[in-house]
């Protein structure tokens, strides 16, 4: 099952994954995952906000639903995503094929534009299920075609009007469960369970100075935006230290960039995370004022704009603690799992505002994630399986 997905979007020259909503590998990955669902006879559920569920429709009341996404970051691993949603799959195989029934529903979810790669909002689709964006503003967001989310769904047969919050759905949800590779070097064992994900957000810096012959522009007459962008990139790298948190600037897009030509502008994406909002919020405003000192030096106007903001957020604590004894017991030493917090964010982190949320991590062996280098050993992935399978059991047997 694993197989199939693998060269969907791969660049064949980086290894790197190009995934983005509604994009042909994306709609290829949802394809996939519909006619794996249908070939388990799982009942398909499209919501009003993209987002994609299959239902094993069993037993009564309230939902287990687990799952993850199927999107990409521009040049991301094989398992951030993907690894939720086929570990779920599997471990309802697992189940059925134990002769398992379960007393409530399970479903699987896919969760549309979870990185924001194309829509710049990170968990689009589970934000629109739970109010956490206001529809009119999702509608009008752009890509990098200038393409608004609107148009796009529409030409995939979604109702642009009929996007946000979906209390029905979200009243059948027991609670959520999502499987997910772990991003960092944090997991020693095979399977963990969340804690908690820090705050976490993206800012728009829009540097404008005077496009201009790079010949014949004598420095004293230049107005590059280019020059603060460099300045604001180093101070975001000092004031992420100074606040015991990351700062990174991964996109940039520069205007008209011609190497013979001073830019006209600049635009820079930062992302802020930090153990505290008081930590993240210190760190930008450090940023940007470091921005306006050296865009008022250079003779730059500069603009920063809040894209989104993610406030820390605790998993429900008896889900986890519920989990973690669970996957302890599946465990050769039958101690409770592992219980550890996250500096990346998830749609559970967006769905714990609303229903009882908890997460399950796989190991990741390099720490590598968001790059082709991103890695967990098949028998980890077996262990999230056989932990993911005990959850359900767990949640839906009583
Ligand atoms: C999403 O994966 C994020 O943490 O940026
Ligand atoms: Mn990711
Ligand atoms: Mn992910
Ligand atoms: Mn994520």
């Amino acid at each position: 099952m694993w197989a199939a997905l693998l060269p969907v979007g791969r660049d064949a020259w980086t290894g790197g994954y190009h995934r983005f909503a509604w994009t042909p590998p994306e709609l290829d990955c949802r394809a996939w995952f519909t006619d794996e669902a249908r070939r388990r006879g799982l009942r398909i559920e499209h919501d009003p906000n993209g987002n994609l569920f299959a239902w094993w429709d069993a037993g009564s009341g309230p939902a287990v639903l687990t799952g993850s996404h199927l999107d990409s970051v521009p040049g991301g691993g094989a398992f951030d995503g993907p690894l939720g949603v086929v570990s779920a799959l599997a471990a309802i195989d697992r189940l059925r094929a134990a002769g398992f029934t379960p007393r409530r529903p399970i479903g699987v979810a896919v969760f549309a534009e979870e990185e924001g790669a194309r829509f710049g909002v990170a968990c689009l689709g589970s934000r629109l299920l739970t109010g956490a964006i206001d529809p009119s503003r999702a509608r009008g967001l752009r890509d990098g075609d200038g393409r608004t989310f609107g148009e796009v769904i529409a030409e995939h047969g979604l109702d642009p009007a009929a996007i946000g919050p979906d209390e029905g759905l979200l009243g059948r949800i027991g609670c959520f469960v999502e499987l997910h590779v772990e991003q960092g070097r944090a997991l020693r064992e095979p399977v963990g369970v969340a804690s908690a994900i820090i705050p976490h957000g993206r800012w728009r810096l829009d540097f404008t100075g005077e496009g201009n012959h790079a010949g014949t522009t004598l420095l004293a007459d230049r107005r590059d935006p280019m020059l603060p962008f460099a300045h604001t990139v180093l101070a975001a790298r000092r004031s992420a230290a100074g606040n015991d948190s990351v700062a990174t600037v991964g996109k940039v897009t520069v205007v008209p960039g011609g190497v013979n030509a001073i830019p006209s502008s600049v635009t820079a994406w930062l992302d802020a995370r930090g153990p505290t909002d008081d930590a993240v919020r210190r760190t930008v405003e450090e940023i940007a004022e470091a921005a306006r000192r050296a865009a008022a030096e250079h003779g730059v106007t500069v603009d920063l704009a809040e894209e989104s903001y993610t406030e820390i957020v605790g998993f429900d604590h008896a889900l986890r603690d519920r989990l973690a004894l669970v996957v302890g017991g599946q465990a050769r030493s039958a101690e409770p799992a592992p219980v550890l917090p996250t500096g990346a964010g998830h749609d559970a982190g967006v769905l714990s505002a609303r229903v009882p949320t908890a997460m399950l991590f796989v190991r990741n062996p390099t720490g590598v994630s968001h790059a082709p280098a991103e890695h967990a050993e098949t028998g980890d992935c077996l262990a999230g399986v056989t932990a993911l399978a005990a959850v359900l059991k767990d949640l839906t047997g009583g």
